[in-house]
């Protein structure tokens, strides 16, 4: 029986961009309290993964819960000993990192929480960030994606710089570990010359999960190759449907079998216990967006300034080099179509940062998430409560068994690892022979 995977998506001031506001949200949305508790929260609905976006820069209006926060392995890494089955998953850019530092921090990730480590590729989104890099502009998307191939090869070369018995502890003779086991990377390409090998054992998972979260053209490709999770915005289930195959396709024309590579888009859900007290809280909810927040949101994701703009007027032209991103491109698209005034693209698409809502019952809820689950939409989904800690409680309290009435969902965790949770196998070791060099250094 196929099982829909569920994780959540981290938002400690709740994903609907006014949700902080609200009287029933966490006072203090940055503390690593309310990352703990909403941690267990999701481990005891028995979701697959916990998962932290992560940008080097801040909108500096002063009007967003998620202008701070912490560095994701840090903070995973203090929640892997608040929690014991749920996987971890963090953010980590190829743009503005060496691929020895990010291959070692999830490969301690992985170690300290016992095989539940993944790693979210991405190329990052914000040009703000390279301004913290010595940079004057942001890379351009071609250069970011072929950087970032080279960059997972050599991170996924590095974990393997060990074969899985390569600890051989013997006290009497003084050995550690036997170095015959040890393969030097020695690689020299266009981006990075990295030599290994990684100072660390093969890890619990011999791999951390790799997850991946752009949906352009060139960010497809990179997520066939590699990518065992892929995160998605997608709003309709034809759209979907259309991504799903487009990507499972790609999966298979690089070799791989489609059904390691689970497609997650995010959905935020607003559950009432019934229609009317959903609705009542969506309301709610969006009579707390302020204008000028609603207007900053959506300038920052269209990478254009709209101050001053008449908000209950048409959007604007939009220079179309100005849309880096595939999830704006589809904003402007939809406010074309549906002729949407400024505030109805902010209020209606950028709210939920461009993913689905949905709002209604847990009934209503298990529908439509079983609906893209069997019509080739969905294997699961990122979950963003709108609203913390009420409405991860309420998804876990309502949706969880309601999908696990259904048998879509399972009903205790079988295996300890992020790969046991997703069904994923443990990657063989790679290291062939022909391609590495054997150590030669004996251990004295
Ligand atoms: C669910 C989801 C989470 C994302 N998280 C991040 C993130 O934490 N940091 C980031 O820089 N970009 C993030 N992105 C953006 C993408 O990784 C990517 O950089 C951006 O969408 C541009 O790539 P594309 O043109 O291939 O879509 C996320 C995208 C999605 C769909």
């Amino acid at each position: 029986m196929r099982e829909m995977k569920l994780g959540l998506f981290f938002a400690p001031g709740g994903h609907h961009l006014a949700a902080w506001r609200h009287p029933d949200a966490y006072p203090n949305g940055f503390s690593f309290q309310s990352y703990i508790s909403a941690a267990q929260t999701a481990e005891r609905g028995l979701f697959d993964m916990v998962f932290v976006a992560d940008v080097f820069s801040l909108t500096p209006d002063g009007m967003r819960a998620d202008s701070f926060r912490f560095e994701p392995i840090t903070l995973l890494s203090a929640l892997a000993v608040a929690t014991s089955k749920i996987g971890l998953v963090a953010t980590a850019t190829t743009s503005f990192n060496e691929p020895y530092n990010v291959a070692r921090k999830f490969a301690s990730l992985d170690h300290i929480s016992g095989g539940r480590a993944g790693w979210n590729i991405v190329t990052s989104s914000s040009p703000l960030e390279a301004f913290n890099f010595g940079l004057e502009e942001h890379l351009n998307h071609a250069e970011r994606y072929r950087r970032a191939h080279e960059f997972v090869e050599v991170v996924r070369g590095l974990w393997d710089s060990w074969d899985d018995d390569a600890i051989a502890i013997d006290k009497t003779e003084g050995i550690f570990f036997d170095p015959a086991k040890m393969h030097m990377l020695n690689h020299k390409g266009a981006h990075y010359r990295v030599r290994g090998p990684l100072s660390l054992p093969r890890s619990p998972q011999g791999h951390p999960i790799l997850v991946q979260a752009g949906s352009s053209e060139d960010g497809r490709n990179l997520a066939a190759e590699f990518a065992e999770v892929i995160f998605t915005i997608q709003r309709d289930l034809a759209e979907a449907q259309a991504f799903y195959a487009d990507v499972k396709a790609k999966v298979a024309a690089f070799g791989r079998d489609p059904g390691h590579a689970l497609i997650m888009p995010g959905v935020l859900p607003i559950v009432g216990r019934t229609r009317h007290e959903a609705r009542d809280r969506y309301e709610q909810l969006q009579a707390l967006i302020h204008p000028q927040a609603g207007l900053a949101a959506l300038s920052r994701t269209l990478g254009t300034d709209l101050t001053g703009v008449d908000i209950d007027g048409p959007l604007p032209e939009i220079r179309s080099e100005k849309l880096s991103e595939t999830r704006a491109m589809g904003m402007v698209e939809t406010a074309r179509r549906d002729g949407l005034t400024v505030r109805q693209v902010y209020e209606r698409l950028v709210v939920s940062k461009g993913h689905r809502q949905v709002v209604g019952t847990a009934a209503d809820i298990a529908d439509t998430l079983q609906e893209w689950f069997e019509a080739g939409g969905a294997d699961g989904y990122n979950i963003m409560p709108a609203m913390m800690p009420n409405g991860l409680t309420d998804f876990v309290e309502l949706v969880v068994p309601e999908l696990q009435r259904r048998g879509l969902y399972r009903r205790a965790y079988r295996g300890n690892t992020l790969r046991d949770h997703l069904g994923l196998p443990r990657p063989a070791d790679l290291a062939a022979p022909v391609s590495r060099e054997q150590a030669t250094v004996r251990a004295r």
